[in-house]
């Protein structure tokens, strides 16, 4: 399985996704992350702490890595021009669009959909992210509209929780940090992790 993460838009939770998501697959079989982002994002957070429990290495050395894993997930730098987007959907089997249920993150959703639908892919999912705890309904309310607009979901979502900014900092997949949210935070990203390998997506 090759799984992208892409976004318009920074900071909606690519690389958290990335990073879960590998974590997740490395459960089923040997999964490399290729860090594709020019920030490094992934790699650096992995080198904050003892490393994550799957490989990570740069686009560079993608091609002789890829060669010995089962899953490979791709995470990338903010906004793809049109070209970037047609060869990321290109070289994956699932393109996640991670988004947060505000109006400028699902703005630039609706470009990048308008973008996979030019591109004729069904090949990607909107993952909504950083979803704030009720009585907030921003996470409902972004479903329904989305929905709506027949863009393909994934049932699952990740809330907002700082189990994830605390992973990020401490070097670690969110699943080993000391918190006690930690559990919820995982098996958000488990349950998205799922709903790719049952191929529900
Ligand atoms: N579910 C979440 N709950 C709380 N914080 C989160 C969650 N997901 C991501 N974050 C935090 O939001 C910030 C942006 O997340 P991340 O780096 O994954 O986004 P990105 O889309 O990869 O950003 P960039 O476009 O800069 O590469 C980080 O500080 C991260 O720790
Ligand atoms: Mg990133």
């Amino acid at each position: 399985m090759i799984v992208t993460t892409a976004s318009f838009k920074g900071g909606v939770g690519k690389t958290t996704t990335a990073v879960h998501v590998a974590a997740f697959l490395q459960k089923d079989g040997d999964t490399l992350l290729v860090d594709g982002d020019p920030n490094r994002s992934a790699t650096r957070w992995s080198k904050r702490g003892n490393g994550f429990p799957f490989k990570v290495v740069s686009e560079q050395q993608a091609a002789k890595y890829g060669r010995n894993f089962k899953h490979i997930v791709i995470d990338t730098q903010a906004r793809p021009d049109e070209e970037d987007l047609k060869d990321l959907v290109d070289g994956c089997d699932i393109l996640i669009l991670p988004s947060t249920p505000d109006v400028l993150s699902l703005d630039a959703l609706m470009q990048t959909v308008h973008l996979m639908k030019v591109l004729g892919s069904g090949q990607y999912r909107v993952l909504l992210t950083r979803v704030p705890p009720p009585p907030r309904k921003d996470g409902d309310d972004a479903r329904e509209m989305l929905s709506a607009a027949g863009f393909p979901l994934f049932k699952g979502r990740v809330r907002e929780l700082v189990a994830f900014q605390k992973a990020a900092l401490e070097g670690l997949v969110v699943s080993d940090v000391g918190d006690r949210r930690a559990k919820l935070a995982w098996n958000d990203y488990v349950a998205i992790g799922r709903e790719i390998l049952n191929g529900k997506v």
